[in-house]
This record gives structure tokens, C-alpha cells and sequence, in this order.
């Protein structure tokens, strides 16, 4: 991967094990954890194993979440980015996946969507990838609403951990 990644208000840089308290302010907020089908956690130690997990993603990988920061403030605001999915979802193992995940002060600015065009880019550019695939709970509006408006295509639902979602796919050359 090629980074720092600069978008017009937002920069996408790895996450290290420095960000643990900002990724335990995100992951134990109930509202940002509410349509993402584990519970928001308890504890610093669990943000720090989730960040050791990511940053053994980029190395076996060559691609994971990656931090977002705003460019004005030069705050953390969440993360956004292509995973390898390596545990099976909805029968497929081994696809890119897009997702994303802000501190709600930041909701509602767009960021998603900015951020989310700079991980297909480099989904597409960068890993190579024929098709990225992305899946929402069919309750969350906002995060459904924004992957149609990148062009993905909703091909279904499915349970997730429990949880209702839509399974969605983007095939390189109908990106919006
Ligand atoms: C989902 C999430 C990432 C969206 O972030 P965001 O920065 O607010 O998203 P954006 O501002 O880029 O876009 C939001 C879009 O949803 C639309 N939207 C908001 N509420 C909506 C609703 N109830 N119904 C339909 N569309 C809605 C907005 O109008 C906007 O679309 P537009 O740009 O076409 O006007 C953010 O709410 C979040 O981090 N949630 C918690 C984690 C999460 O759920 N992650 C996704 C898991 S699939």
C-alpha cells in the first residue's frame, strides 16, 4: 500500500499500537458499535489486540483499516479501508472487503464517502482488485444509502452474527 493517502479534507494512514486510546474511544461508543455486530468493548486490552490483529493484517495481508484523520483538526475520527476478508462471510473467503467506521461528531460531513472513494481507489489501483464487496445491517440507513451511491450492487440479505444484512458487490468498472 502505498501511504499516506491524501483525499481533499481527509488523511489515511496505517493504525499503529499508539492508537489504542483512539480506537477504544470508538469501539466502546454504543452508538458507533450498534449496527456492527459485536458489542461495544469494555477494555483497552481488547482495542490493543484488534490493533495488533489489523497491524499483522497489513504484513500477512497487504492491506487493512486504516486510520483517518482530518486534515483541519488533525484529529482521528475513525478508520476506513479494505480488508481481506479471511474468515468466511456469507460464503465468500478471501475478497476484498470496504468498510468503515467514525466517532459520530464527525458523522454526517461526508467523511464516509471520501474516505470510502480513497479505499476503492486503492482496493482497485493498488491490491488489484476485480470486484470489492461490502455488506450492512439493513437497518443501518446511512452506510446502505452510501454503498449504493459508490455503485455497489445489492445482492441480497443474510444473517450475520444474528443480524439482518445486505450483502453488497462492485465490480471495478461500475464504480460511481
Ligand atoms: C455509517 C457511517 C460510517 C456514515 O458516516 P458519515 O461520515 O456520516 O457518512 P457520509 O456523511 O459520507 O454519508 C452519509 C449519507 O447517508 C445519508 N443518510 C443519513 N441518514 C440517512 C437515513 N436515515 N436514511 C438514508 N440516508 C441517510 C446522508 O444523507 C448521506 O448521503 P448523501 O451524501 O448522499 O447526502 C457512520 O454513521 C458510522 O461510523 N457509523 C458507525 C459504524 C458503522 O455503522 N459503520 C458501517 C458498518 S456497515
Amino acid at each position: 500500500m502505498k501511504l499516506p493517502i491524501f483525499t481533499e479534507r481527509l488523511i489515511l494512514r496505517k493504525l499503529t499500537e499508539d492508537d489504542v486510546d483512539n480506537i477504544f474511544l470508538l469501539d466502546s461508543n454504543p452508538d458507533v458499535m450498534k449496527y456492527v455486530g459485536i458489542p461495544p468493548v469494555k477494555s483497552k486490552d481488547e482495542s490493543a489486540r484488534m490493533l495488533e490483529n489489523i497491524i499483522n493484517q497489513y504484513k500477512i495481508n497487504g492491506t487493512g483499516r486504516l486510520a483517518v484523520i482530518e486534515k483541519e483538526t488533525d484529529r482521528f475520527i475513525g478508520w476506513s479501508g479494505i480488508k481481506l476478508l479471511a474468515d468466511e462471510v456469507n460464503g465468500f473467503k478471501n475478497v476484498y472487503e470496504l468498510g468503515y467506521r467514525f466517532l459520530p461528531e464527525f458523522w454526517g460531513k461526508g467523511y464516509a464517502t471520501e474516505s470510502a472513494l480513497a479505499s476503492l481507489n486503492l482496493g482497485f489501483n493498488q491490491l488489484n482488485a476485480e470486484k470489492i464487496y461490502a455488506y450492512a445491517d439493513v437497518g443501518n440507513a446511512s452506510s446502505n444509502h452510501i454503498l449504493k451511491k459508490l455503485g455497489f450492487e445489492n445482492k441480497g440479505n443474510f444473517i450475520d452474527e444474528g443480524d439482518i444484512c445486505n450483502w453488497y458487490e462492485l465490480e471495478k468498472d461500475n464504480r460511481k
